[in-house]
């Protein structure tokens, strides 16, 4: 949630920006900034989207500068709560992401000294704070100004009277600085600098750094040097770009074939499969996520209760410390998270820190703040832009299956002929993940039927749930037509209510030891108005009579069509909310990485 970038280096840094702000819009777009250093710092800024700045800025000369892209928090979406903020004398800027908790007293205090604010946002207390403490070295007064400040913060700061440098900080807010040959870039995360450089170091909480034309400087908050790492990512700098594609989400929906095949990548062989990280035995595991994460989770209870014998818990990361969670050395705690920021899940994990129990993530950044804090599986996704997760959530589904056999097999629930029919029937995944991709135009033209519905339900059975539950937040967030998923065996115990003359309801109806109870279902509701949609295996001829229209899959296991019908969902919930002319990419309110609370 909001994105912060900056450059020093060679270039003329205004073209640069624009394009590193571009690249991370996904992480807010309802306002956006540049300050650009020259001999005094240029600051434009406007309500709406980049593009929009783009339209209201001049070319501006200067080979360093900041920008921001936001999600607003404190403040409406305006061109004054935009960023980047300044002090009075306008020769101090800076952008920020995160919350400053106690700005409403720093305000007050540096209002008494005289300070006129602009803005409502937390973050304009940080620019006057600066300039309060200004001792001719912006380095160090950051250092200062940053030891009164609680909260969150990735931020970076200019001053005119410092002008050859950018300092950075950091706290429970990603930041990362990319290293060109001559060039720096700073960004809230690596998919906007992977075009200029795969160099990058990583900042950790409680850092800052010094850019300059002779390099980066990082030392702590309270001034002892660091050593860092540079790290090369090996993500393809084309795999964050829409080549071609109308939107990211449909882009995205159409790698999972690659994906998929990517994730398994190594993992499994004639012995079964190996992941990269030691999975401790434990007595129970507890899952914990949110939104579409979370409900991977869901399908990761069935799928390890199933193969492995082990009790889960799933847990709604953000509920999780509420609960004051009963965890102990024999428990196995599990994030599960595409960017591995979302600040929720981080919380948790970190909960899980005092509590000393086991712990790992299932994680897609590289050298996220989660990464940092736990043991990893890397689903290999790759670079995720459009804001509705999908290629995140079916790379999770697989890893969670891989996580099921390696579990089941140490704990010797699986035989050796069940672990090898089970790992041919991974191995098969992506190419049928490649048919239903194929007859996407079958989805599509089934959306365009229901696009004018203002309702929907979705229900599904034991794994097929959580896809319910994901079919409908896909639909919902891009879509913003209400929908509900739930598992079809409570519908008698209320959602029936909602069932009326030509509702659509989309019913998970593939083959599984719930197939008959599912027909039921259907029925019920068929009885009583609803249009049924069925997703349904390819030699199903049954399925015709009981519903109004059918999407196939090809014939699968029942433990791996969950992929199958996913990837349906995903195109069903995309021509949807493109039939009505949705921003798909840059959902109402919504925004990529929430590293808020
Ligand atoms: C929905 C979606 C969100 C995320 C949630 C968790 O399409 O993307 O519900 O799944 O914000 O994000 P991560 O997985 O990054 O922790």
């Amino acid at each position: 949630m909001c994105g912060i970038v900056g450059y020093l280096g060679s270039s003329s840094a205004q073209p640069v920006l624009f394009d590193l702000l571009k690249r991370l819009e996904y992480r807010g777009y309802d306002s956006a900034g540049i300050a650009i250093m020259n001999e005094s710092i240029n600051v434009f800024k406007t309500k709406g989207s980049v593009d929009d700045l783009i339209s209201v800025t001049p070319d501006l000369k200067g080979c360093s500068g900041i920008g921001h892209t936001r999600w607003a928090t404190h403040g409406k979406a305006s061109s004054e709560n935009a960023h980047p903020h300044c002090c009075d004398t306008d020769k101090i800027a800076v952008v920020h992401n995160g919350i400053i908790e106690n700005y409403i007293e720093l305000r007050e205090k540096l209002i008494n000294s005289g300070h006129e604010f602009r803005s409502e946002t937390d973050t304009e207390v940080l620019p006057h704070l600066i300039e309060e403490h200004y001792n001719n070295d912006l380095e160090s007064t950051v250092r200062h100004a940053l030891s009164m400040v609680r909260g969150s913060y990735a931020l970076a700061a200019i001053s005119s009277n410092d002008p050859d440098k950018i300092v950075v900080a950091r706290k429970d807010s990603p930041l990362v600085l990319g290293l060109g040959e001559t060039d720096f870039f700073i960004a809230s995360d690596v998919s906007g600098i992977l075009k200029y450089t795969k160099n990058v170091i990583f900042l950790n909480d409680g850092e800052i750094a010094v850019i300059s034309h002779d390099g980066v400087k990082i030392t702590t908050l309270s001034g002892k040097t660091v050593d860092k790492n540079i790290e090369t990512i090996e993500w393809d700098a084309k795999s964050a770009e829409k080549s071609g594609y109308a939107h990211f989400m449909l882009k995205e929906i159409f790698e999972q074939p690659n994906v998929i095949r990517e994730t398994f990548s190594g993992r499994m062989s004639s012995e079964g499969v190996n992941l990269e990280v030691a999975v401790p035995d434990a007595r129970r595991i507890i899952i914990t996520a949110c939104g579409t994460s979370y409900h991977a989770g869901l399908f990761g209870r069935y799928v390890i209760e199933r193969f492995a014998r082990i009790p889960v818990n799933v847990e709604i990361a953000s509920e999780f410390r509420y609960i004051n969670p009963i965890v102990d050395s024999n428990d196995l705690v599990i994030a599960i998270t595409q960017s591995g920021e979302t600040a929720d899940t981080f919380a948790a994990v970190r909960e899980v820190n005092l509590e000393k129990s086991q712990k790992f993530s299932i994680v897609n950044v590289p050298g996220s703040s989660i990464t940092r804090e736990s043991n990893n599986i890397f689903t290999r996704a790759g670079p995720e832009i459009g804001v509705a997760a999908t290629k995140s959530f079916t790379s999770q589904l697989a890893v969670l299956l891989l996580l099921a056999v390696q579990l089941g097999r140490v704990r010797k629930k699986m035989s050796t002929a069940c672990v090898n029919d089970f790992v041919y029937e991974l191995k098969q995944i992506s190419g049928k993940i490649q048919q239903v991709l194929n007859e996407a135009h079958h989805t599509k033209e089934c959306a365009q039927v229901f696009a004018d519905s203002d309702q929907f339900l979705f229900m599904g059975r034991g794994a097929n749930y959580p896809i319910a539950l994901e079919g409908a937040l896909k639909l919902k967030e891009i879509s913003y037509i209400k929908a509900e998923g739930f598992p079809a065996g409570e519908l008698k115990h209320g959602p029936l209510a909602l069932i009326y003359d030509g509702i659509p309801v989309v019913a998970i109806a593939t083959e599984g030891v719930a197939y008959e109870k599912m027909l039921g279902n259907i029925k019920e509701i068929k009885a009583r108005g609803a249009i049924v949609i069925g997703i349904a295996n390819e030699s199903d001829t049954e399925i015709k009579k009981y519903v109004d229209r059918v999407l196939r899959i090809p014939d699968a296991n029942p433990w791996i069509s969950p992929l199958l019908s996913s990837v349906v969902l995903q195109l069903f919930a995309y021509y949807v909310a493109d039939c009505r002319g949705c921003e798909i990419d840059k959902p109402r309110n919504l925004a990529k990485s929430v590293t808020v609370e």
